[in-house]
């Protein structure tokens, strides 16, 4: 009688692949699929019975700022709660490695952690620490650009010159031999808004042969949004590099109604290179207060301040209106401050969320005191609001979005499929239930449906709580785990 460790039987196996679910089981060995199908005659050390509930890959989520939070909260649980058995950190430009802090601490990078937490000089001793933490979760990084730029220049409101690009570079080609997944920027922040194409195409060009990728938050998603995408694009097709566009939107009551362009310019480029995009299925973005996003149109939420803390929670035309002044000038006495902007259209995000190149990535702030509810809600929301509510996909294709997509793209082998030999990175979820709960009053609260999650065959969690046993490892990009 053919054996194995866990055993999940009565299931509906939705595989990652697009299809629709097919009823099975699945067989855990070793932390890896070790069969599928009908498994009638496995004998196990452990055996769950699914209930006739969904199994699929473990959730992916390609846009993460969880870089220090998986050292400091290792638990995971506002993944691991959304059936997110992987993150992929170092987006928008800023990583908590390779960082040196000798020349100052510049926004956004705080909004990973204080300053104090950034320990890692080398993208090796960053891995090192991850993996020394075993997180609930894997962890795959990227490389920001603007942790480099802060590393190697003076100051960042100017492009770099001939001699501090090549120390980037430098710095880069080390952090991919130890594994980064790729490069990122963060092109609308002051801190690299002023990098120059040349710039970032000097460091994209370190990447191309090594199954490396650029993912890029635009240099502008507001009225120059277009001419952001083609700069990326660009980029990456004069290097032969993938291009992931971050949190792909249309920022900005102007801007509403224009994602039918936006999508436009992805399909054309899609037809000569290889690009894709993320997006977090919420109307409302969230960041830094960046002064330059005050509308007196757009509800914007303070979630904290430094100079004014008691005030976190309260809009700021609440604050304008108790301080008697314009929202700009409140604004400006709140900074540095956290945001979120219920700035974007639901239209547009249906539109963009339903595109078949897009993935899903939280862009979740885990260090934000009153987070913007997709750190939370992200993937159940997907599925339960989405995918059941609206129908704007199907389960299979839905699920695709968030498992062998990214895999694929990222280049994370051996995941985000249900398949013989695959890890066993799995989540058993109540399709007719799955919901996000949290909301943007409420935001700290896990998700209902998700009823248990394997990572690398290790039960993570289970009916509601972590199970204490954390089974995450750092992945090098493209290593056959
Ligand atoms: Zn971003
Ligand atoms: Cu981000």
């Amino acid at each position: 009688m053919p054996t194995c460790d866990t055993l999940i039987h009565n299931i509906q196996i939705l595989d990652g692949s697009g299809h629709e679910p097919q009823p099975g089981g699945v067989a855990i060995g070793h932390g890896r699929i070790q069969a599928l199908g009908d498994l009638r005659g496995y004998s196990s050390a452990e055996a769950l019975d699914g209930n006739g509930h969904v199994l699929a890959p473990g959730f992916i989520d390609v846009h993460t700022h969880d870089d220090l939070y998986v050292i400091r909260a290792p638990e995971m649980l506002p993944k691991l709660s959304q059936g997110v058995t992987t993150v992929i950190a170092g987006n928008c430009g800023i990583s908590a490695a390779p960082v040196q802090l000798k020349r100052g601490f510049p926004e956004p990078m705080n909004l990973l952690g204080g300053e104090d937490a950034f320990r890692y000089s080398t993208f090796a001793e960053y891995a090192a620490a991850v993996a020394e933490a075993r997180p609930g979760v894997n962890v795959a990084a990227l490389v920001g650009h603007t942790a480099l730029r802060n590393n190697h220049m003076d100051r960042l409101d100017r492009a770099a010159t001939a001699s501090e690009v090549a120390s980037m570079q430098e710095q880069l080609r080390e952090a991919l031999d130890h594994g980064a997944l790729g490069l990122s920027t963060g092109l609308a922040y002051l801190s690299a808004h002023s990098a120059s194409v040349e710039e970032v195409q000097s460091l994209v060009d370190v990447l191309p042969g090594s199954g490396a990728v650029y993912t890029t938050h635009l240099r502008s998603e507001t009225d120059q949004v277009l001419p952001a995408m083609e700069e990326a694009f660009h980029v990456g097709r004069e290097s032969g590099v993938p291009v992931i566009v971050s949190h792909l939107k249309c920022a900005g009551i102007d801007n509403w109604g224009h994602s039918r362009e936006v999508l436009q310019s992805l399909e054309s480029a899609r037809k000569q290179q290889a690009v894709g995009c993320d997006c977090y299925p919420y109307a409302a973005s969230s960041s830094m207060l960046d002064l330059r996003q005050v509308d007196e149109r757009v509800t914007i939420t303070i979630t904290w301040s430094r100079p004014h803390p008691e005030i976190a929670g309260k809009t700021l035309a609440e604050i304008a209106a108790i301080w008697g002044e314009a929202q700009l000038e409140a604004a400006r006495r709140l900074q540095p401050a956290g945001a979120i902007y219920h700035c974007i259209s639901e239209d547009d995000l249906r539109a963009i969320l339903q595109h078949p190149a897009t993935m899903i990535g939280s862009d979740g702030l885990p260090n934000d005191p009153l987070p913007h509810p997709r750190l939370w809600g992200t993937f159940p929301r997907v599925l339960g609001r989405y995918c059941r509510e609206e129908r704007l996909f199907s389960l299979g294709q839905a699920t695709r979005k968030m498992t062998s997509l990214p895999a694929e793209t990222f280049g994370l082998r051996n995941r985000g499929r249900i398949q013989e030999g695959y890890c066993a990175d799995l989540v058993l979820f109540d399709p007719d239930n799955v919901r996000d709960i949290a909301t943007f009053s409420d935001s700290v609260r896990p998700s209902v449906g998700i009823e248990a999650v394997w990572v690398n065959g290790v039960l993570s969690y289970r009916d509601g709580s972590c199970t204490g046993r954390r089974g995450g490892r750092f992945l090098s990009r493209g290593a056959i785990a």
